[in-house]
């Protein structure tokens, strides 16, 4: 009987690239949902990408852009970079869908109907300048632990320690510079208290990891509280139906995207939406996800379902990290990499097999060390794998037209390769793919060693044998097409090459069974080439790159140095804006900023106050009587520490990495710059 599965993976967020790191989870569920498809079940793998919330609404803010025009941009971006990596979906949309606000009321008010919304008031921290509320990640301000500035609102990342936004010492909005205010608001709870028995069931139903399930366990131990799913405007979202101004909170629509892409998806190809998602569904429902987000997925994504007369999960399987050679990707180091830097220089079925070759059903973090990548790939795909077939494949186009021969010279060898098939079949349903690809790469070894046993070219030298000449290559051609569909699913590009060459229509996984004879192949043509180790160096350097304050370019969203070239403006927007030559003449450490200079310019005549966030980049005394460009029309801003009349200009990221402009000699204080 054929499986009805639908298969996820997590909604990436739409105000970044995809990186290797998010790649660990899109090849893992491709790999399954392929394997799926191959075995003949009719399995849909969807997507799509989470397009909500305050970071996507500042950010687009940010580029002088709307978030429907971000979003539109990431989302193709997105695709580009998946479909390089021969992520096959069957979907990719966005949870700014028309479908998704109507899962989103329609399961919120099934919710509230049967009692499970509560309203409440919550004080927050709101930043007065903006007139929006501020996440925790939008909070700074010094460690109350260990005194370390400059920290975010949740967690120290000097000593580790853990707190709430208003424990913060000296806080100030990442946003507008300013002290947050404390202000009521009323929020919308959705009771996952309500739910835990029927969690406690399905956590025991085998949905989850073992690791997973503990986890859960630990939580129940803690208490399940109500979860906060309203924001307050402005939000990009959805408007909560009943309460204008209240926004769904992002984490409450993009698991609904998952629901959403697949509707889509039934609407174009007329799939039955209900069989999958009904109550008493028999389909399949698996998701993939990363470790940190197993509370959403495990906790309130089931009860919500449930709470609204939704089917739950089949499975929700969690995977680790990726590190790079060992540490966090880091942007330094040239670790932190882009799909698209990735794509330039290297064969994405490297990483396909390299990360195949690594995952478990597990939840460990796996290491990508590019060391081992370079020899895994050319060791197992192409001195073991390809090989096989290139020892064989010369002697059949040159000594025999191309025909293979009508019998086995070992059907013993080839019956263990399709007896093989079950068992790798069962690690491939399991998710362990790193001892398939073990299992896979023992028979390669088997084949090899068959093909050094049999020396077809010392027969073919002698010439006194043709008949077996032709049946040993046979046989290794065969063995190398049974291996080639096991692992079609990991290289779907080589085994589409290697069906052509094989002169094959598209193979099923059942298609091992039986051995290709009496068949014409074609010319053997290099399926997979060694990792060039330039190639790598290049990437990490370019990887880097993106970074120099030089300012690079990120092709990926045609970004410069994170930010995309603003919308383009007319010559008297540019003129509005008065840029005047101005000398330091004082520059002084303020009591209780951490980042702040005050400086005293000099604009030929005037004298002007402006705070400056470059405490990190200069000692004060350095800049005393150097001339440097600063905007002499912005309207003064009031500080915590006194009144701004202008602003520096300077380049750079932040921190200590920033530079001041400063004119050539010659430039005197109070002339325009245009
Ligand atoms: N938007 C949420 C998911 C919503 S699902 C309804 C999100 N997005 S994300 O872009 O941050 O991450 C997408 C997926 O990639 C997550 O499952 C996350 O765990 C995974 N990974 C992101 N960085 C990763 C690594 N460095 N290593 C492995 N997986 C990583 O979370
Ligand atoms: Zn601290």
């Amino acid at each position: 009987m054929t499986r009805k599965i639908l298969v996820t993976s997590a909604l990436p967020y739409a105000n970044g690239p995809i990186h290797l790191g998010h790649l660990v989870e899109y090849i893992q569920t491709d790999i399954w949902a392929r394997f799926q498809r191959l075995r003949g079940n009719e399995c849909y793998y969807v997507c799509a990408d989470d397009a909500h919330g305050t970071p996507i609404m500042l950010k687009a803010r940010e580029q002088g852009t709307t978030p429907e025009e971000l979003i539109e941009r990431m989302g193709a971006a997105h695709q580009r970079d998946f479909a390089g990596f021969g992520i096959a979906f069957d979907n990719y949309y966005t949870t700014h869908s028309e479908e998704n606000r109507h899962f989103c009321e329609l399961i919120y008010e099934r919710l509230r109907d049967a009692g499970h919304i509560e309203r409440r008031t919550i004080t927050q921290a709101y930043d007065e300048r903006e007139g929006m509320f501020l996440p925790d990640r939008y909070i700074k301000g010094t460690c109350p632990s260990c005194g370390a500035p400059d920290q975010h609102g949740d967690n120290c990342e000097a000593c580790g320690a853990s707190y709430s936004p208003d424990e913060l010492r000296d806080p100030v909005s990442v946003i507008s510079g300013e002290r947050p205010v404390e202000r009521e608001s009323e929020h919308y709870f959705f009771r996952l208290q309500d739910f835990e028995g029927m969690l406690r069931d399905w956590a025991a139903s085998g949905a989850l990891q073992e690791e997973m399930a503990n986890k859960l366990q630990e939580w129940f131990d803690e208490g399940l509280r109500a979860w906060d799913i309203s924001r307050d405007a402005p939000y990009f979202g959805f408007e909560i139906p009943d309460a204008p101004g209240k926004y769904f909170y992002v984490w409450l629509d993009a698991p609904i995207g998952y629901m959403a892409s697949f509707k889509d998806l039934c609407e174009r190809e007329g799939i039955d939406f209900e069989r999958f998602w009904a109550a008493d569904s028999g389909a399949e429902l698996h998701h993939f996800i990363g470790k940190d987000i197993v509370y959403f997925h495990a906790l309130f994504w089931p009860a919500m379902l449930h709470g609204a007369g939704f089917r739950r999960p089949t499975t929700v399987n969690a995977h680790g990290f990726l590190t790079v050679d060992g540490q966090k990707m880091s942007k330094s180091r040239g670790t932190f990499i882009m799909a698209e830097t990735y794509l330039r220089h290297l064969n994405p079925e490297y990483l396909r097999y390299y990360f195949a070759a690594k995952l478990g059903a597990n939840v460990h973090d796996l290491d990508l060390n590019l060391e081992d990548f370079s020899q895994r790939v050319n060791s197992d795909l192409v001195g073991k794998l390809v090989n096989i077939a290139s020892r064989c494949a010369g002697f059949i186009t040159k000594r025999f037209d191309g025909r293979l021969a009508t019998t086995l010279d070992a059907p013993e060898l080839y019956r263990k390769f399709t007896q093989a098939g079950e068992h790798i079949a069962d690690l491939y349903e399991r998710r362990e793919f790193s001892r398939m690809v073990r299992e896979v790469m023992a028979l390669a070894d088997e084949a090899n060693q068959y093909i050094d046993e049999q020396k077809p070219w010392v027969i073919a030298k002698a010439g006194d044998d043709e008949p077996r000449l032709q049946a040993i290559c046979t046989q290794g051609i065969n063995l190398f097409r049974v291996l080639a569909i096991y692992l079609k699913p990991v290289l779907p590009r080589m085994a589409s090459e290697a069906e052509a060459f094989l002169a094959l229509r598209e193979q099923r996984w059942t298609d091992a069974r039986e051995p290709l004879l009496g068949h014409t192949i074609n010319r053997f043509k290099p399926l997979m080439t060694r990792v060039e180790p330039q190639r790598i160096q290049a990437m990490i350097d370019e990887s880097r790159e993106s970074l120099a304050p030089t300012g690079s370019q990120d092709r990926t969203t045609g970004e410069l140095e994170g930010h995309p070239i603003a919308e383009e403006i007319d010559i008297d927007t540019f003129s509005a804006v008065d840029l005047r030559v101005a000398e330091i003449i004082a520059a002084d450490q303020v009591e209780g900023a951490d980042k702040l200079l005050r400086l005293t310019l000099d604009l030929g005549g005037e004298r002007r106050t402006v705070f400056a966030g470059i405490k990190a980049a200069y000692h004060p005394e350095d800049l005393v009587g150097r001339l440097t460009v600063m905007v002499a029309n912005l309207k003064p801003r009031k500080m915590r520490f006194g009144t701004s009349e202008g602003m520096v200009l300077a380049a750079g990221p932040g921190g200590e990495a920033l530079w001041l402009l400063s004119p050539d000699s010659g430039a005197r204080p109070g002339m325009r710059v245009k």
